[in-house]
């Protein structure tokens, strides 16, 4: 059992924190928020269903007192702004940027062994600035948006299928973007057998576009960013490392010439436990995929950039 913290109690975070509590991942989760009141009364909100679910953990809510996280074994960061409709993940970078930045250093003051899981948008910039930032070892900086992305394929499948999303083996990589993620359709499964003996490429591929903008299609049904998939990721994620799992998870993580991609962290599948990343998995990419997560790369980098040109490192 273990102690996390999740920074941001907002939508994400408050969910997130819900997870690690009914699922039973956590023995203590410490919520924290900038907005007074938040934190604590989504604490005790959730502490009043812990009879009527059946669970145990304690939840602490509190209002940017970082004392109050010491010795978390993990710290989910949720933290920033969310996207509006017809707003790009990437657009967010000049304001998340200071606030995970400063998240991250108060958070390692009180718990300097955690292992990171980033959340806050956009997701592959504010991984690489968690990790070139705080000078981590790679191993404890982990980005969730290939989980989340995952996640969604499996559903659009599942949806195309008519089958149950469990049975569905599905890898998204690349950047966590519209644009640049990279639903692996020609490796998806169910039951063992390649989707694309299953489907026509058509309807293969309308999943695919669907997956990609599947955040984007959220945000502009909920007027913000979605929430519960994108919760229960990170919780996911937490869980894998809290108990060990080793869960081949498709990951933001920092590359040293893996995929061809160096000092950028993008989502490759990994595997997760309990030191956080502890190997990458080297998945034999066609000409067409790898070509795409170039791209992906290319732009990922670019994005990156702007964190030196506004300073953020
Ligand atoms: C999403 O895709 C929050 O980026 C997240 O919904």
């Amino acid at each position: 059992m273990a102690k996390v913290t999740v920074v941001g109690a907002g939508n994400v975070g408050a969910t997130c924190a819900n997870v690690l509590a009914f699922n039973k991942i956590a023995d203590t989760v410490v919520m924290l928020d900038v907005k007074a009141g938040v934190a604590e009364g989504k604490a005790i909100d959730m502490l009043q269903t812990a009879h009527t679910l059946g669970f145990e953990t304690q939840i602490v809510g509190v209002t940017s007192d970082y004392k109050a996280t010491a010795d978390s074994d993990v710290v989910i960061v949720t933290s920033g702004i969310p996207r509006k409709p017809g707003m790009t993940r990437e657009e967010l970078i000049g304001t998340n940027a200071g606030i995970v930045k400063s998240v991250i250093f108060s958070c390692l003051e009180h718990s300097p062994n955690a292992i990171f899981v980033i959340i806050s948008n956009p997701m592959d910039t504010m991984t690489y600035l968690t990790l070139k930032a705080s000078g981590l070892p790679k191993n404890r900086v982990i980005g969730m948006g290939g989980t989340l992305d995952s996640a969604r394929f499996r559903y659009y499948l599942s949806q195309a299928l008519n089958a149950n999303p469990s049975q569905i083996q599905a890898s998204v990589i690349g950047g966590h973007g519209d644009t640049t993620m990279i639903p692996l359709k020609r490796l998806a499964t169910y039951n063992g057998t390649p989707v694309c003996k299953l489907l026509p490429a058509d309807q293969l591929d309308k999943v695919v576009a669907d997956t990609m903008v599947g955040g984007a299609t959220l945000t502009g049904l909920l007027g913000t960013s979605a929430w519960y998939a994108p919760g229960a990721a990170g919780a996911y994620v937490a869980e894998s490392i809290i108990n060990n799992y080793k869960r081949v998870i498709p990951s933001c993580v920092y590359l040293e010439g893996e995929y061809g991609e160096n000092d950028i962290c993008i989502g490759v599948p990994a595997v997760i436990g309990r030191n956080g990343v502890s190997s990458i998995i080297d998945v034999q990419l066609n000409d067409e995929e790898k070509a795409l997560f170039a791209k992906s790369a290319e732009a990922v980098r670019k994005t990156n950039q702007v964190l030196f040109e506004i300073n953020a490192l």
